[in-house]
């Protein structure tokens, strides 16, 4: 199915309408947070909040992919949800091995680049592989990356880079002088990401739960109420909407963003 002629009318309007409102997000990032606590109050198995979940996920990707956004990262599952019961960490991994496999050649025809960060090493070999095929099968699409965090885990992602780091001084490549912001960024897996600009959080709990700590020094924050499997394209809307209507001041003034704001906008446009 192609995304962009099925768009229904009403989303193309909503759509539309965020995207004269300002500059949209380039980096959504969202901790799909709640399927277990969505279950439990149906007095349902929590596997069965995960697979519900599986629905937003297809929901919000199609949404952001229309809408145009350049990255979406989902953390699927962290390198710390490998504590949890074995029989819910088997049920998640069918269920990614079902995702993939079902979806993959729907996100191929609709221009999204596959990408994947976290302890890969750590996943079961069938799903290793049917990421390196996605990720094979989708590297020269130019629409969203949609990035999945598995096995994830933002400090481990920091001390792997600092591992690198210290190859390359000890082999001579770089010298301790090099290191900066930058340098550091591309180390970590996400170098081929923009910092996010939006990161979500379902469920009302407010914590980052080790995702992106680095990258989200200036990210956004909006926590949702919804738990995951009810949180659909609409809930992305409002979260957008919620984004563009803040003032990213990146450790400056207000007045200093008008003036920056004001100098971009040609003199002819300027109202006296
Ligand atoms: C998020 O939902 C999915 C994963 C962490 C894999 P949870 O499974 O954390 O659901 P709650 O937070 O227990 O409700
Ligand atoms: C964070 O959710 C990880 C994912 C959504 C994959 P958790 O449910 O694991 O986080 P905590 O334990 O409540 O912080
Ligand atoms: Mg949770």
């Amino acid at each position: 199915m192609n995304w962009q002629t099925s768009i229904n009318p009403e989303d193309k309007i909503v759509q539309e309408q965020l995207k004269s409102k300002g500059k949209l997000p380039r980096h959504i990032a969202i901790i799909m947070d709640g399927n277990g606590r969505w279950a439990s109050e149906k007095n349902l198995n929590r596997l069965e909040g995960h697979k519900v979940g599986i629905e937003s996920v297809r929901d919000v990707v199609k949404a952001s992919s229309q809408i145009g956004i350049e990255y979406l990262t989902l953390y699927a599952f962290s390198l710390e949800n490998w504590k949890r019961p074995i029989s819910e960490v088997n049920g998640l991994m069918q269920l990614l091995e079902h995702y993939l496999k079902a979806e993959i050649d729907e996100l191929y025809t609709n221009n999204v680049r596959i990408y994947s960060i976290g302890k890969l090493s750590a996943l079961p070999k069938t799903i290793q592989k049917l990421l390196i095929d996605a990720k094979n099968l989708t590297k020269d699409n130019t629409g969203l990356t949609l990035t999945l965090a598995l096995s994830y885990s933002g400090r481990w992602d920091i001390v792997r880079a600092v591992q690198l780091i210290t190859l390359d001084v000890r082999r001579g490549k770089i010298s301790p002088e090099d290191i900066t912001e930058e340098l550091f960024s591309s180390y970590l897996q996400t170098n081929i990401l923009v910092e996010p600009d939006l990161l979500i959080r379902t469920s009302g709990e407010m914590r980052l739960s080790n995702f992106l700590l680095w990258e989200m020094a200036y990210g956004e924050i909006y926590i949702s109420n919804k738990y995951w499997p009810e949180f659909r394209r609409d809930d992305l809307y409002d979260a957008i909407n919620n984004y563009l209507n803040r003032e990213r001041r990146f450790g400056k003034t207000s007045a200093q963003i008008h003036t920056e704001i004001s100098n971009i906008i040609p003199t002819s446009n300027k109202k006296n």
